[in-house]
């Protein structure tokens, strides 16, 4: 529209400027007629003055365009002009014949087309012209011989030069001539010659004729360019003085007649007017549609040194105001052009106001059309963000059925967890079954076994799967021994490779390497791995582990080959890619197990790679250290301990682990554990797994705190999702209780969410481990867990003399000693002082001050008390000047003998020989 509308303007711009062109060329146009002259010749002065006095009158009127041909005094050249002329379309054809009858036909043709035609100067034969224009040139000669038939009585002889013949005034100016000397008997013209009107074709002759005859006294020339001619052959023959000359033409200026008589030259010369002007008034009132006469004839006169200075003086003038009119036709026409370029301005002008005036309509135009368009795209707009909200709504819906449609998933495949654990823990009940042994169902147990570990592994790779799709996984890295990592899960997989005689084996060049991994995930890495690596290596082939300590890359390498069918070469790209299944793999595989391998590495900064050659290699890359790490990534894990002694998996499912028996424990010997779960299956499971090495101790959660306090465990597993309170709240609470809070807890739970985890660790748990469980890892943690108070008591046994009320070590285990120790120290001497009384001061039982202080020194707290006596004692024997039975009273016996005796069999050496030693 708008494209379409500038168009418009254009074309209509160009149209105006168009329209006022041609206007003014119409204006100029209207008024403009074109006379064309056909001129005899352009080289005499007399043509030229002709030529002048025509141009300056054309100049008054500027609708008069002058067209003169140079007919070159050739009447061929002549008559061509005048057929361009014809041709051209004049609107007057003035003509100037050089000769009379060649001329007249070319004239006639004119004239007959309906061309005035203006005959000037010589005529041509018959009357079909217009009209003609010119001096009587016949009255010309009579003048010229009235003159000389004036001005002597004496006999005299006359030269005749003539003009050209054939033309009309050589003619009549002879005529007239002769015609008044016939009738004066003293003048006689002995000669006549003829010319071409110029002087050079007479001069040859002149001399001749001069030489000839003697008696000559005047010369009559038909033009004064033939006088002069004339008067250089006499002044050349020194006759100058002796014969008068007589011209025709008078013209003023140089060499014209007129000066040429008042300089003697000439006796006389007859004006013969060039009537260039009265041409051009003539052929203007022909224009302007006025009749005119036929004949125009111009006056004649004899200039001779009578009158010669006055017509000099009249030309003069006349010429002066030719140039003064030159002069004011000059200004006029520099008034013109002036006028003419304020005009083209004006023009201009007017064409940019009215492209001013057609722009500014387009704005309004334009302005009126851009709100339309606005309006319309506000609508439009109106109706796109209604289209988009419902889009949106229909998306948030979508978004809403598909969260609850993956949610429900989700929570279902949360749901076969725990079943699952369970089928699992009931199938292991049953391998402990003595009635099982050597039953054909072990067999069925195994792959029931078998199975449900398979479904539990699939249905954590499609959580995991879910995860890794929301962004939820946390790295959760802490320093491992990357060989002693491999070897617990190399041996998860021994059997089997046993079993279907696999050479299964793993290298490593550097034993000791940590590395900083996800346990949980690599565990996840690996198990994939290897589970694809024995699905597709035949029986009898090899499956090959090697850790690499790439010293000089700063990183490990961990390659898992195998002889298996291996992966075609133009689909190693895709092995990572989700749902990817080989096309040489006819087992029934999710396709999402090598997809999550490669995050959970790609999550340690590490890049996972594949070649497939004789088998499939599969090649994962570590970097070594923790600076790839975020803060909030790194966390602490108990060394991983190697424990041959603990296998429980599919492939370990031999009926030979079925025949052990568990063994009634000592509680005294051994560790207790107290476990918090609510699950009576999974309790009585792991009651079941622990029972052959602890003491154990159950608690379906409602009655934790009271269990934790009464039997002071060793150890404390607990769930998270219990009935009264939750397993944090119960973490927290023993973790805050003095009695209790030197007991490792674990946080067993289904719930692995990373702020679950966070939360397990600020209530003060010391692990936290998510379901499914795996029992080698929990058996192992407890392990671990209870190693490390092993080192702690270590500490504190060393430390003991270190530790008083007067230092602070910060743990809650170390003031509860220190406070210990300082009331044990006030009452050293206090016989009577009780484990009761110490338990009083302490706010705690006695058994729980007994236990307490049996988990964190592992002595019982009367040897404790003991010990302090003696160490009191030793250093008073050594210190002090104290007799024997001071020092026995000072340290809270009631006999000197007793004391002696206790300080032999503690230290063997009595306090005597002590004394005397130090
Ligand atoms: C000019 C001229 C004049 C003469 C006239 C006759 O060409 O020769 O000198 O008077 O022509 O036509």
């Amino acid at each position: 529209m708008t494209k379409a509308y500038l168009n418009c303007l254009l074309k209509f711009t160009f149209f105006i400027f168009l329209s006022l062109q041609i206007s003014c060329k119409q204006k100029e146009d209207a008024y403009k007629f074109t006379i064309g002259f056909a001129q005899t010749g352009f080289d005499d002065d007399w043509r030229k003055a002709m030529n002048q006095s025509m141009r300056i009158q054309a100049d008054f009127n500027p609708n008069i365009d002058l067209v003169i041909m140079d007919g070159e005094d050739d009447v061929d050249n002549q008559i061509e002009d005048i057929e361009q002329l014809i041709k051209k379309g004049v609107d007057v054809l003035i003509v100037s014949p050089v000769k009379s009858k060649p001329i007249t036909p070319i004239v006639k043709r004119a004239y007959n087309k309906g061309i005035p035609v203006l005959i000037v100067d010589r005529k041509i034969e018959g009357s079909e012209y217009t009209a003609y224009l010119g001096a009587d040139n016949l009255q010309v000669g009579t003048d010229a011989a009235n003159y000389l038939a004036s001005i002597t009585s004496e006999k005299s002889y006359i030269l005749e030069i003539k003009g050209l013949p054939g033309s009309s005034p050589a003619l009549e100016r002879s005529l007239g001539f002769n015609n008044v000397i016939k009738k004066n008997n003293h003048l006689e013209v002995i000669q006549s010659i003829d010319s071409n009107w110029e002087s050079y074709s007479i001069t040859d002759t002149l001399r001749k004729v001069l030489d000839e005859t003697k008696s000559i006294n005047y010369i009559f020339a038909h033009n004064d360019r033939l006088a002069l001619g004339a008067w250089e052959v006499l002044k050349e023959k020194g006759l100058q003085n002796d014969i008068k000359i007589i011209g025709v033409d008078g013209l003023s200026g140089p060499n014209g007649g007129i000066q040429l008589v008042q300089e003697g030259i000439f006796m006389a010369t007859i004006l013969y007017p060039t009537g260039g002007d009265e041409a051009m008034k003539l052929a203007s009132s022909i224009l302007n549609g006025q009749t005119v006469p036929k004949n125009n004839i111009l006056k004649t006169i004899v200039i001779d040194s009578r009158n010669a200075d006055i017509m000099k003086n009249q030309y003069d003038k006349i010429a002066q105001h030719q140039k003064d009119i030159e002069n004011q036709q000059n200004k006029l026409k520099r008034q013109e052009k002036i006028y003419s370029t304020q005009s083209n301005i004006l023009k201009l002008l007017l064409g940019l106001l009215i492209i001013s005036v057609l722009l500014g309509a387009y704005s309004i135009y334009s302005s009126y059309n851009l709100k339309k368009k606005k309006r319309e795209l506000e609508l439009q707009n109106k109706k796109i963000t209604i289209q988009r909200n419902q889009i949106r709504k229909i998306a948030d819906e979508v978004k809403k059925s598909n969260d609850a449609k993956v949610n429900f998933f989700t929570g279902l495949s949360h749901e076969f967890k725990t079943p699952i654990t369970l089928i699992l823990s009931s199938v292991e009940t049953l391998s402990d079954n003595k009635a099982l042994k050597d039953n054909k169902l072990l067999r069925e147990i195994g792959l029931i076994f078998n199975n449900s570990k398979r479904l539990l592994r699939l249905i954590n790779q499609l959580l995991d799967f879910r995860k890794i799709e929301d962004r939820k996984f946390t790295l959760r890295a802490s320093e491992t021994n990357l060989f002693e990592f491999t070897k617990t899960i190399f041996r998860d997989f021994e059997r089997e490779a046993q079993k279907r005689n696999i050479n299964f084996s793993l290298v490593c060049n550097n034993e000791a390497l940590s590395v900083f991994i996800d346990r949980n995930l690599m565990d996840k890495v690996y198990f994939n791995l290897l589970s694809n690596a024995f699905k597709f290596t035949p029986n009898n082939g090899r499956i090959h582990i090697e850790i690499v300590d790439d010293e000089i890359g700063n990183c490990v390498k961990i390659y898992f080959k195998d002889s298996g069918i291996g992966i075609p070469g133009k689909e190693l790209d895709n092995v990572f890619k989700v749902f990817y299944q080989g096309s040489n793999n006819n087992k029934p595989s999710s396709g999402i197990g090598l997809h999550l391998s490669k995050e959970f590495v790609d999550m340690h900064s590490g890049n996972i790679s594949v070649k497939s050659k004789n088998g499939t290699e599969f090649e994962i890359t570590l970097p070594k250290g923790k600076a790839h790490l975020a803060s909030e990534e790194i966390i602490q894990e108990p060394d991983v301990i190697y424990d041959s002694g603990l296998k429980l998996n599919e492939s370990d499912f031999e009926s030979e682990r079925f025949e052990q028996e568990s063994l009634p424990l000592n509680p005294d010997d051994v560790y207790s554990v107290l476990v918090i779960e609510d699950n009576i299956d999974l309790i009585q499971y792991i009651k079941g797994k622990l029972q052959n090495e602890f003491q154990v101790y159950l608690s379906n959660g409602t009655d934790a705190i009271e269990k934790a306090l009464e039997h002071v465990p060793d150890v404390i597993i607990c769930d998270v999702n219990l009935p009264d309170k939750d397993g944090f709240e119960i973490c927290e609470i023993l973790k805050n209780d003095l009695r209790t809070s030197h007991i490792p807890t674990i946080i067993l739970t289904a719930l692995d969410a990373k702020d679950s985890y966070l939360k397990g660790l600020q209530s003060g748990a010391d692990l936290y481990l998510t379901k499914p469980f795996s029992f080698r890892i929990l058996f192992q943690s407890i392990k671990t867990l209870l190693y490390n108070r092993e080192k702690l008591r270590y500490y504190y046994i060393n430390n003991i003399h270190k530790i008083n009320s007067n230092e602070t070590f910060g743990s809650q285990e170390q003031d509860f000693i220190a406070q210990m120790n300082h009331i044990i120290n006030d009452n050293l001497d206090n016989s009577n002082f009780s484990v009761e009384q110490l338990a009083e001061n302490l706010n705690v039982s006695r058994v729980q001050l007994y236990r307490k202080v049996k988990a964190i020194l592992g002595v019982s707290i009367s040897d404790y008390i003991q010990n302090m006596r003696m160490e009191k004692a030793k250093s008073l024997l050594e210190t002090s000047g104290l007799s024997i039975s001071e020092i026995a009273y000072a340290t809270g016996f009631s006999s000197p003998s007793y004391f002696s005796t206790n300080f032999k069999n503690t230290y063997k050496i009595t306090p005597k020989a002590f004394r005397n030693k130090s």
